[in-house]
């Protein structure tokens, strides 16, 4: 697979001397200490770390859910580390996905209006059957075109992680944050989420940003960078790229599919 890609290297993300504490009675918990990092449109990078590191700390300022105590983050050329609430939430909804490790999907809903329910906060002017086909055309491109009418609990962990994949994409983000979308799957099924993230990346271009504990999952992006005790320890692109479609293609198929 190819490097960070050539195109697009205005910096996206732009961050400097970041800095984030929770003040928890008597006691600061400093969970970001001065984080620089630059991120150019169009790269695939990963974050590893030990537990307690500030990696998601990190991924939620990115992700405009959180701010930061100090230093200063620039998206796309605007200064974003004082916004509040309201226009952290407007900006959110336009640029950015989130895919986390328990899919967080809502039960007794099923995929498509799972997939949809993003696009009713965005207010986009969207009809209902304007909603369904974009929400259909998201799971078709994730594999799950036959199961939209499905809830989560008739879903495996993988086919509803690709729900999640879909619902993060529904408002068209620039940036897909994802923090440990592989830690509750097999390692199969891993494989199959991260060919999705790398198509996404290298077709449509969309940034990836993901957390992950595994350092083989790490190799499928450009870029690692690894936090210790709230701080970038490194930051190095990754020489030998993993390829998740060729890796599955080269996977025995399953039973099932066999017999399906
Ligand atoms: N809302 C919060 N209130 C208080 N302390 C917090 C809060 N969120 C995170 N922390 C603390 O900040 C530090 C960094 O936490 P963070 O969740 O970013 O780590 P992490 O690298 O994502 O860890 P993990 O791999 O376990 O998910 C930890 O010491 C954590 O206890
Ligand atoms: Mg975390």
């Amino acid at each position: 697979m190819t490097t960070e890609p050539a195109s697009r290297r205005e910096p996206l993300i732009q961050i400097t001397g970041l800095r984030k504490s929770y003040v928890l009675g008597d006691v600061t918990v400093h969970a970001l200490r001065g984080v620089d990092v630059e991120i150019a449109g169009g790269t695939f990078v990963t974050v590893v770390g030990a537990s307690g590191s500030g990696k998601s700390t990190f991924m939620n300022i990115v992700g405009l859910l959180d701010r930061p105590s100090g230093g200063q983050y620039f998206l796309e050329g605007e200064d974003v580390s004082g916004f509040d609430r309201d226009r952290r939430a407007v900006l959110r909804n336009r640029k950015i996905g989130f895919v986390f490790q328990n899919f967080n999907l809502l039960p007794r809903t099923s995929a498509l209006e799972n997939v949809e329910l993003p696009l009713l906060y965005s207010g986009q002017p969207l009809s209902a059957a304007e909603r369904d086909r974009k929400a259909l055309g998201l799971l078709q491109a994730v594999g799950l075109g036959e199961r939209a009418h499905h809830t989560p609990n008739q879903l495996s962990g993988g086919q509803q992680q690709r729900v999640a994949i879909a619902r993060a994409l529904v408002n068209d983000p620039e940036i897909l944050l994802a923090d440990e979308p592989t830690g509750n799957l097999d390692s199969r099924t891993s494989v199959e989420i991260m060919e999705i993230l790398q198509r996404l990346n290298g077709d449509k271009g969309i940034t990836i940003i993901l957390i992950t504990h595994e350092h083989d999952i790490a190799e499928y992006g450009h870029r690692v960078i690894t936090f210790r005790d709230g701080r970038v320890v490194s930051d190095e692109p990754v020489d030998t790229r993993r390829d998740a479609a060729a890796e599955f293609a080269a996977l025995p198929a399953l039973e099932e599919e066999v017999s399906a």
